[in-house]
Parts: C-alpha cells; sequence; structure tokens
C-alpha cells in the first residue's frame, strides 16, 4: 500500500491496521468501556448540514489563525499523543517536523519518547508541551523550566486525566504486558508482533520506551513507563495545580478536557487564556457529550472572552469547518494524524496534514467562504 494510494484519513487508518500489531493499533484506535463516545465523536458532525453561498469565487481562501498568540497557517494543531514512539520510532520527532512543515502547531505530550529539548530544536511552527503531573509537582516544576528554556509558546493543562480510562482493546490484545516488564507476558503475543516485522524490527532497535525523559524525579532518575496508570491516580490535575503552574509559566495556558460552560467559565476566572472542548478522543469517561456537542455551550458560555478550541473525531475538513462554525478558533487533530504516523512514520503525517489542507481549500471554496475568520453558524444547519 502507498500513501498515494490514501485518499482520506480512513484509507490512512487501514494502512496503519496493517502496519501494526494488534496491541498497538488498539490502543491508538480505541475507546473506553463500550465505545459509544468514541464512536459518536465522529457520527456527531453528520447532525450538521452546510448552508453554502453559490456563485462566489473564492480563489485562495485564508485559514491563517492566531492561537495562544502564534499564528498559524491552518486552524488545527496536532494534538498530544502518548507513546507516538511506539507507533512509529518517528513518533513525536515525525510530527513536530511534519508540523511546521504545514505551519501548524504541535502539542508535545508529557508521555513522550524523545526529550522535549529534541524536539523543540526540530520544530520549526509553534511548539506547545501538554502537562500531566506524573512525577508530582517538584518533577512538574522542572519540566516547566525545561520548557520556558527550549521556547515552548504556551501549555495544554489536560484535566480529564484523573484515573485512565477502561480501554478493553489495551488489556485484551497486550497493549498491558507489552509496557510491563514480565518477558513471559508478552510471550502470548508473539506470534501477531512477528507478523509484522516492520514495526517489531523498529521497536526492537529503536522504538522502545522505558521512560519518560521529560519527567525527571528527585532521584534524578526519568520516569520509569510501567507505573504511568497508577501515577494519574496519584497526580491529578486540579484547579489548585493551575494556581501554581500560573505562577511558574508566563506564556498562555490551555486547559484540555473541558465539557461544560461551567467548567470553561471556571477556567477563564483562574487564568487560562484557552479550553479545549475534549472527551481525550472517547478514551477516559465513556457517554460524555461530543466536542462538537458541547461546543456550543462553552462557546456561549466564555467565546468572547477567551480562545475556544475543540478535538474529537475529526476527520475531514468539512469537520474542522463545521466545529469553526459552531465557535471554535481551531481544533486539535488527534488519530487524523496518528493514523498517518502509524501507517508510514513523518511521511504518513505529512499525508494526513495534506489532506486536511485539500479539504478545508476546497470545502471553503464550495462554501463561497474567503476566510475561516468569517465563518458562523449561518454556514451551517441541523439536518432535518
Ligand atoms: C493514542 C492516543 C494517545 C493520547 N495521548 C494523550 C496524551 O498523552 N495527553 C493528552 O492530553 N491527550 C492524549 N490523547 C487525546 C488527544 O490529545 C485528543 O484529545 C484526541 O485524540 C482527539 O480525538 P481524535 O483522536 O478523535 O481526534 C491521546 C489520544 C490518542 C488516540
Amino acid at each position: 500500500m502507498s500513501l498515494t494510494r490514501a485518499f482520506n484519513i480512513a484509507d490512512l487508518r487501514k494502512q496503519a491496521r496493517a502496519r501494526l500489531p494488534d496491541a498497538i493499533f488498539d490502543y491508538l484506535d480505541g475507546g473506553a468501556e463500550d465505545e459509544i463516545t468514541l464512536h459518536e465523536n465522529c457520527r456527531v458532525f453528520g447532525d450538521y448540514i452546510f448552508r453554502p453561498r453559490h456563485g462566489v469565487h473564492v480563489p485562495s481562501p485564508d485559514l491563517s489563525v492566531t492561537i495562544m498568540g502564534q499564528k498559524m497557517a491552518m486552524p488545527m494543531l496536532a494534538a498530544p499523543i502518548g507513546y507516538s514512539k511506539l507507533i512509529h520510532p518517528q513518533g513525536e520527532l515525525g510530527a513536530a517536523r511534519a508540523a511546521g512543515r504545514k505551519d501548524i502547531g504541535y502539542i508535545l505530550s508529557t508521555i513522550s519518547g524523545y526529550s522535549l529539548e529534541t524536539i523543540a530544536a526540530a520544530a520549526s511552527a509553534p511548539l506547545f508541551l501538554q502537562v500531566y503531573l506524573l512525577g508530582g509537582r517538584a518533577a512538574g516544576e522542572a519540566t516547566l523550566r525545561r520548557a520556558a528554556a527550549a521556547g515552548c509558546k504556551g501549555l495544554f493543562l489536560t484535566i480529564d486525566t484523573p484515573v485512565a480510562g477502561m480501554r478493553e482493546r489495551d488489556f485484551r490484545n497486550g497493549m498491558k504486558e507489552l509496557m510491563g516488564r514480565d518477558p513471559l507476558a508478552k510471550l502470548k503475543y508473539l506470534p501477531d508482533f512477528i507478523a509484522h516485522p516492520r514495526w517489531l524490527t523498529n521497536y526492537l532497535l529503536n522504538s522502545k520506551m522505558k521512560t519518560l525523559p521529560n519527567v525527571i524525579l528527585a532521584d534524578g532518575k526519568p520516569f520509569a513507563l510501567t507505573d504511568v496508570a497508577k501515577a494519574l491516580e496519584t497526580s491529578v490535575v486540579t484547579w489548585s495545580d493551575l494556581k501554581w503552574i500560573r505562577e511558574l509559566w508566563k506564556g498562555p495556558i490551555a486547559i484540555k478536557g473541558v465539557l461544560t460552560g461551567d467548567d470553561a467559565r471556571r477556567a477563564r476566572d483562574e487564568g487560562a487564556h484557552a479550553v479545549v472542548v475534549s472527551n481525550h478522543g472517547g478514551r477516559q469517561l465513556d457517554q460524555v457529550a461530543t466536542g462538537l456537542g458541547a461546543l456550543p455551550e462553552v462557546a456561549a458560555a466564555v467565546g468572547g472572552e477567551m480562545e475556544v478550541l475543540m478535538d474529537g473525531g475529526v476527520r475531514r475538513g468539512a469537520d474542522i469547518i463545521k466545529a469553526l462554525a459552531l465557535g471554535a478558533k481551531a481544533v486539535l487533530l488527534g488519530r487524523g494524524y496518528a493514523y498517518g504516523m502509524a501507517a508510514a512514520g513523518e511521511a504518513g503525517i505529512d499525508r494526513a496534514l495534506e489532506i486536511f489542507q485539500a479539504d478545508l481549500v476546497r470545502t471553503m471554496k464550495l462554501l463561497g467562504c474567503k476566510s475561516v475568520g468569517e465563518l458562523n453558524a449561518s454556514y451551517i444547519q441541523k439536518r432535518g
């Protein structure tokens, strides 16, 4: 399969499926519990149809936006994807470089196999850091100082992960065992790994993630990966953390994982610059609102006062335009670029971003809208 045969993100997902063992594909593709929210995230875009202005010539629509003080060529950022290096050895490095080529923001996950200094050196577009407090406050403070020194433009504080969601596919297909320390437990899944020799070779030579280089503990050692689920529970990110983080971090902060107007107002009152309306790609609490579903409430609550971003289920440029019409300033792409990374590393991410860009340009022309800043609710309506 070649990338030129990938015409949309669903094609890249198919290529990812073929390249990855079940454990890794399901880690990327799966959601929590019955995966109701996971599926709703994509389906909900179909609840809206467009209201185009025809007979309008739009030779070159303006897609640019400014998010958290940073100008970007398109209204999208690459979302934090933990364990990206396990999905493909280029992982976060490939994502930062590909985002740079398209001049969009990249948000590095705390759960990264590359140091933030390495990523910052490779990033040619705005780099942001997503924050979990896995090693507690002291480790968090050290990471934030490093992020500032490396030139990160802002923080995304993820508040919807007080415990890892129940992603049953991870238990079924060997992801837990792969990350664990017991080599015998991995044996059961060996045939599946061997059946994916390209991924396995990369994993053995380049992709093994044993520690997190951006979480350095009091003993000076990086955080050991096997403890992530437990550490999430003992290091819950709360509103009180925002207070000390704001004192330490002088740049803009976004709160990721907001689904109600109340939480958005709280984020605003605590001094955040932006919120991301998000259910974490359907991977945390199942049966919550979709990002698109919660967006109008959040935009009505704080839209005039802070930047509202959204994510979840964005697989086409048309989805991005619907989100903007409902009040988002930009979206985060999660699996939308990560399927490309899984299929072919950096080149696969390039392909995914190309698809989104072409979709955006074409859809804006078809709508007769010359700038994403002009998108509003008059460009869409609820399906009858
Ligand atoms: C494999 C995977 C890993 C993720 N890791 C993180 C993470 O480390 N931190 C975080 O804040 N969000 C994480 N997310 C959530 C994404 O940042 C984003 O909110 C979500 O993927 C958006 O939904 P979508 O995948 O349908 O686009 C992860 C998502 C996936 C699919």
